[in-house]
C-alpha cells in the first residue's frame, strides 16, 4: 500500500465513528425563530403527541351560545412528553399546540352529533422557552400564517393560564393522559388544588 493510501485509509478509520455519532443525533425538535423574532410554526404538530379535544368549551359563565360548534385539538412534542410523564412537569422548548377546527353535523352516514371539519381555523402555541422569555413561557396565534409575533404579556392569555391551569401554566386537568401522572408526581399548582377542593364542596 502506498502512503498515501494507507494515511487515506486511516483518516478513514479514524473519521468513521464521529460520522456514525452525528448520524446518531436526533433533529432537535425545539422552537424556532425568524430573525425578527416570530416564531416558525411546528409544520409536522399533527405527528406529536395528541393530549386532548375540547368541544365548545367556553371560559365565560354567561357566554352566549354560539350559532356554531368548534373543536380544539391539543398536541405537544414528544421529547416534553416523554418528560412530563417521568418528572410531572414540562422541560425546556416544551410546545403545546391548541388548534381549533369547526364542527360539521350534516355529512355521509351521520344523524346525530358533530365531527370535525377539514379547515383549520386557527392555531396557538404555549411555548416554554426559558432563555428567551422573562416569564419562561409565551403565547403565539398563527392566523393562517407559517410565522406570528409574541402575543404581549399584558394579555388575558396569562393571567388565566397563571391563575387557573393546574401545571405550570398549563391545563393539564383537562388532558387525561397527564394529570394522573400530575396528581402522583405531586405537581399540581396550589392555587388548582385549592380551586378543586373549593368547586368539590359546592
Ligand atoms: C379564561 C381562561 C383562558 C384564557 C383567557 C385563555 N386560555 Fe388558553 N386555555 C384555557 C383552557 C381551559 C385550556 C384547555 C383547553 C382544552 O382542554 O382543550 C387552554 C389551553 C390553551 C392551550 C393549550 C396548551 C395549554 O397551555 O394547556 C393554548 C396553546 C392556549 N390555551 C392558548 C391561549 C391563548 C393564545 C390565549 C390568549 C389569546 C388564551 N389561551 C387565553 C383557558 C384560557
Amino acid at each position: 500500500m502506498s502512503k498515501i493510501a494507507a494515511a487515506g485509509l486511516a483518516l478513514f478509520v479514524l473519521l468513521l465513528p464521529a460520522g456514525l455519532l452525528l448520524k446518531a443525533t436526533p433533529v432537535p425538535s425545539g422552537p424556532e425563530y425568524t430573525s425578527d423574532g416570530q416564531m416558525k410554526l411546528p409544520e409536522n404538530y399533527r405527528q406529536w403527541i395528541y393530549l386532548s379535544t375540547g368541544f365548545d368549551m367556553s371560559y365565560n359563565p354567561t357566554a352566549m351560545q354560539m350559532d356554531h360548534h368548534m373543536f380544539d385539538n391539543v398536541f405537544v412534542n414528544p421529547e416534553a412528553y416523554g418528560a412530563f410523564r417521568a418528572n410531572g412537569t414540562w422541560p425546556d422548548k416544551t410546545m403545546l399546540v391548541l388548534e381549533n377546527r369547526m364542527a360539521e353535523g350534516k355529512g355521509s352516514i351521520n344523524q346525530r352529533g358533530n365531527f370535525q371539519g377539514t379547515d383549520v381555523m386557527g392555531i396557538e402555541i404555549h411555548v416554554k422557552d426559558e432563555a428567551r422569555f422573562p416569564g419562561k413561557w409565551a403565547f403565539f396565534i398563527f392566523d393562517n400564517a407559517k410565522t406570528a409575533k409574541v402575543v404581549p404579556t399584558d394579555m388575558a392569555c396569562y393571567s388565566c393560564h397563571t391563575e387557573h391551569a393546574a401545571v405550570d401554566t398549563t391545563f393539564v386537568q383537562f388532558y387525561p393522559t397527564l394529570l394522573p401522572v400530575a396528581k402522583s408526581k405531586g405537581t399540581l399548582s396550589a392555587a388548582y388544588v385549592k380551586e378543586s377542593e373549593t368547586a368539590q364542596k359546592k
